[in-house]
């Protein structure tokens, strides 16, 4: 496996139906270096307001709305979400080169900070025998999640992606041919801790010796007795705060 040398991101999944419950896991979570996803459910309780407030607090946000509409309806949510002042957001790869570039070519034309435009490839919480059914049912063929990826990925960055979002699993096989390739990894389980729904999953310590160049964690970090002390150790195992510089 090669080793990443870079910093790995932690990203905190704010998967609550309420902001209060998102504000008090970010206030707890205060001056640790991590960045904070907003997706669908948050996002559907308060709006874009929430993202307004944890950008006025300077707070690092990616916004996880996992666009694929047609291009031209993409491209102008794409717009509204730079407007946001987010760091990234998502986008599904799916949705083809036309909606892709047209994202692209959307940034490009605006003159707010560019976001990062990640690709989600195949959501982590396919396994490949329900992906199968999938690929079997669209194109007659069964294809596994780490070529499917594989070849999804091939094209994102030629459409105008900056990053990807795939699974622990096939950054092995990724990071050989994209070795400086903006890699999100949901499905990060710390030892011991049930893996939910997600089908493919590794430990923090696993996805960073893979490669990630960000972990997305959700549910163990919200359903912790002390979500400080967790995030405090996945960011030891990420190597991303040494633990002389970690308060406790
Ligand atoms: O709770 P858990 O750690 O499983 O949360 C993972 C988060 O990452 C969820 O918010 C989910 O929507 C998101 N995600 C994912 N798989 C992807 C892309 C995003 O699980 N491929």
């Amino acid at each position: 496996m090669i080793r990443n040398h870079s910093p790995t991101d932690l990203i905190v999944a704010l998967d609550f139906a309420k902001p209060e419950q998102a504000l008090k896991l970010v206030e707890k979570l205060d001056g640790l270096p991590v960045v904070y996803k907003v997706g669908f459910e948050l996002f559907m309780a308060d709006g874009p307001s929430f993202v307004r407030e944890l950008v006025h607090q300077k707070r690092r946000v990616f916004l996880d709305l996992k666009f694929h509409d047609i291009p031209n309806t993409v491209a102008r949510a794409a717009i509204q979400a730079s407007s946001l002042h987010v760091e990234m957001f998502s986008v599904h790869l799916s949705g083809g080169s036309a909606m892709v570039k047209a994202v692209a070519d959307a940034l490009a034309d605006i003159s707010l900070i560019r976001p990062k435009i990640l690709g989600v490839s195949v959501l982590t919480s396919f396994d490949d025998v329900r992906w199968a059914e999938v690929t079997k049912a669209l194109t007659g063929h069964a294809v596994n999640t780490d070529d499917s990826v594989n070849g999804i990925v091939e094209h994102a960055l030629a459409w105008g992606a900056d990053g990807v979002i795939c699974s622990s699993l096939e950054l092995p096989s990724l990071r050989k041919q994209y070795p400086t390739l903006y890699a999100v990894v949901p499905g990060i389980r710390p030892e011991g801790f049930s893996a939910h729904d997600q089908a493919r999953v590794m430990t923090p310590e696993q996805a960073r010796l893979a490669g990630a160049s960000a972990i997305v964690m959700g549910r163990p970090i919200i359903e912790s007795q002390d979500p400080r002390e967790l995030v405090e150790k996945v960011l030891k195992d990420l190597s991303f705060v040494p633990a002389s510089e970690l308060t406790s």
